[in-house]
């Protein structure tokens, strides 16, 4: 039977995504349009971001945090491109986004000294063969995969290379043991429901370290300079972007730093996320077709959680053909206006996934999951009939 309640927010997409709960366009409506960036009243508002951003990610007080292009992937770019190379580099991937700082690194750093540990998708690398002495890359939260890292036990506190996090789907969700991390990344149409184009980055001390005394051989572009005569553009980090950022961005990310503040800061974003993922394992309980990729539930993410079908009349489909019938499943829930953007990445393998950030309401989880076992019944009886 058809369910009779549906989700308010139906948005369940893993970027962009939703936006809090309560947004509408008049959030926008004293964004500073049409006026620069860099007047008084401009800049202060992009630090009024940095500012908000590292006390509510409490951020120490010594990292530098700055607004930079291109969303996440420019902020890890500027990273890979401004810091590898000086040292060894163990680079780690269990996902789509994780692999694709592996090509980066591989592919066109062609870096000397590289070792790629990697795990297929629903499981990390053995995290213990990390040699935190070399520089290391990874994600927080494998988004394509729902699989995060646990902890940051296996990071060395007196380590003598530099951790490089892309944080991006971790941020405002989970926390993150900054002592251990050099670099971290992030955008803000992730966990805050923000405006994409944009990314953040925060630097430790050890990693502005790096920058101060070490150039690469290759050029960079303007776009990634986070130096200039051997020493640090700080004004980057006082709110001086490197190009023009769009102030109705900059009030949206605003808007949601003040929401993420209301509803307890990063205790209240993180206890939102776990109460999602509690929600969506209950149901996976009980559902009986669908179990988490990821094996280890400590691994198991609170912003992106991945969910295969189990069913053996599905299971034994060839692999397109569980692709075209998971998509055509979740094209109901489009359908109905009760569920968008639900398909697991085109990398990962077919199945479900939910953003469960903090800014979906778990109401609205526990509303979308009996559509998804009406989905699937619906699914299951066609392909019966078929
Ligand atoms: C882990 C991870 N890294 C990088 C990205 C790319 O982010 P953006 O599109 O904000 O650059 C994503 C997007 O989903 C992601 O999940």
């Amino acid at each position: 039977m058809k369910p009779t309640r549906r989700p308010v927010n139906p948005c369940f997409s893993s970027g962009p995504c939703a936006k809090r709960p309560g947004w509408s366009p008049a959030a926008l409506s004293a964004a500073l349009v049409g006026r620069s960036h860099r007047s008084a009243i401009g800049l202060a508002q992009c630090v009024e971001v940095i500012e908000r951003s590292r006390a509510l990610l409490r951020i120490p007080a010594d990292y530098k945090v700055g607004i930079v292009p291109a969303s996440d992937t420019g902020a890890v770019e500027m990273a890979l491109w401004s810091l590898l190379g000086a040292r060894g580099v163990d680079l780690l991937s269990w996902e789509n986004f994780g692999e694709t700082w592996v090509d980066d690194v591989v592919n066109h750093l062609k870096l000397p000294d590289m070792r790629h540990l990697g795990a297929p998708y629903g499981r990390l690398p053995d995290l213990s063969q990390v040699d935190t002495d070399r520089d290391v890359v990874f994600v927080w939260n494998g988004t394509t995969s729902g699989v995060r890292v646990p902890n940051g036990d296996w990071i060395a506190a007196d380590r003598k290379g530099l951790t490089i996090c892309d944080a991006t789907s971790a941020a405002f969700a989970m926390r993150l043991p900054w002592p251990k991390l050099d670099v971290v990344t992030w955008s803000w149409q992730k966990a805050l429901g923000g405006e994409a184009a944009h990314g953040m980055i925060a630097l430790s001390p050890r990693a502005v370290e790096r920058l101060e005394s070490y150039t690469p051989p290759w050029p960079l572009p303007k776009i990634f300079r986070l130096t200039a005569k051997g020493k640090l553009i700080e004004g980057i980090f006082r709110g001086e972007t490197i190009n023009t950022p769009s102030m109705l961005c900059i009030e949206d990310a605003l808007d949601s730093l003040r929401w993420a503040e209301s509803v307890g800061g990063l205790d209240g974003c993180v206890a939102r996320a776990e109460a999602n993922l509690a929600a969506v394992a209950a149901w996976v309980e009980r559902a009986g077709w669908v179990e988490f990729l990821a094996e280890d539930p400590a691994t198991r993410s609170c912003t992106s959680p991945c969910m295969t079908i189990t069913a053996p009349w599905f299971t034994a489909l060839a692999p397109d053909a569980r692709f075209a019938t998971s998509r055509r499943m979740l094209a109901r829930l489009d359908k109905e206006g009760v569920g968008y953007d639900l398909a697991t990445h085109r990398a990962s393998p077919p199945g479900i996934r939910v953003w469960t950030g903090a800014t979906v309401e778990t109401s609205d989880v526990e509303a979308l999951l009996p559509w998804l076992d009406w989905a699937w019944a619906e699914e299951s009886d066609a392909a019966k009939a078929a």
